[in-house]
């Protein structure tokens, strides 16, 4: 089945889809995006991830493209075109097209962007299975993390150092020394104790919508956890350590810069919750 993008109203070729040169997510990142994970051709918190590019387009005062409703509409039209049973869809809303000028444009309708691609969940759970290694880097990002900008120069310099360093993340550390987070994940530890740990929502951090399904499952499997920042000191010597996104779910990490975490491999609460988050997304959610 070949690929389909939607791009402003139409369902086009994806290796033809384009958008215009003034486009102002392209001169200014000036554009916010979601990625939606879909399981079993149903995607995972849609509501969450809708509310969020709402509440992202709110603060940049950005228009919404369109209503709710219709928005819906086109994700399902999107995945039934690209024949996606598990894979993600990727949403990005810019400010539109305009002569390029710094102000906010008068009288320009916003962009609206979507793609689709397939994943392997196998591929995800043989990477699970081994777990991966992370480093900690400055977190050089501005102070409006919570907004799901695309403007991602940081986070792509963030995990391209991950990469030539042969780990699959980057933990992001702030002037303070604490985590905020990964450059497209949400950090996690278990505490030598046992207790699972992750930074609070706020402006350090994009509220990730994983991280909160997680958190209510924990709430309803009695799993001890403290919201809370934790310092890269604190990562380094933790008893586990694993990540959260709509592409990864629950990702155990195995090493940390020159740390090996546990015995090296993944510990077994991470094993659990990723098992328990699995079980929230393929049970129809
Ligand atoms: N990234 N933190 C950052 C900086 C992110 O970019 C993401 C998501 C997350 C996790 O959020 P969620 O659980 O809602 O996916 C945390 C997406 C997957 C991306 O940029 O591809």
């Amino acid at each position: 089945m070949s690929r389909i993008a939607y791009v402003n109203g139409q369902y086009v070729p994806h290796g033809q889809a384009s958008v215009h040169v003034e486009d102002r997510g392209y001169q200014f990142a000036d554009g916010v995006y979601e990625v939606v994970t879909i399981v079993g051709s149903h995607m995972i918190d849609e509501e969450g991830h809708l509310d969020r590019l709402w509440r992202s387009l709110g603060e940049l005062k950005i228009d919404a493209p369109m209503k709710r409703d219709p928005l819906k509409m086109v994700m399902r039209e999107v995945i039934r075109q690209n024949g996606i049973e598990n894979g993600i869809i990727y949403l990005q809303v810019t400010r539109g097209v305009a002569p390029r000028d710094h102000p906010f444009p008068k009288h320009t309708a916003p962009a609206l962007v979507m793609t689709a691609k397939r994943l392997s969940l196998d591929a995800a759970d043989k990477k699970a299975e081994k777990g991966i290694n992370v480093i900690t880097v400055p977190d050089i990002r501005w102070a409006r993390r919570d907004i799901k900008s695309v403007s991602l120069l940081p986070n792509v310099l963030a995990k391209q150092e991950a990469t030539e360093n042969d780990a699959y993340e980057a933990f992001q550390v702030d002037d303070d020394g604490m985590v905020t987070e990964g450059s497209s994940t949400n950090a996690w530890i278990v505490t030598q104790e046992g207790k699972v740990v992750t930074r609070p929502t706020g402006n350090d951090i994009l509220a990730g919508i994983t991280r909160a399904s997680l958190i209510r499952e924990l709430e309803k499997n009695d799993v001890r956890f403290e919201l809370r920042p934790f310092s890269a000191d604190e990562l380094h010597s933790a008893r586990e350590v694993f990540l959260t996104s709509s592409t990864s779910y629950v990702l155990p990490v195995v090493k940390v810069d020159d740390h090996v975490i546990g015995n090296g491999q993944p510990g077994s609460i991470s094993n659990k919750l990723r098992d328990i988050y699995k079980d929230f997304m393929t049970s129809g959610h």
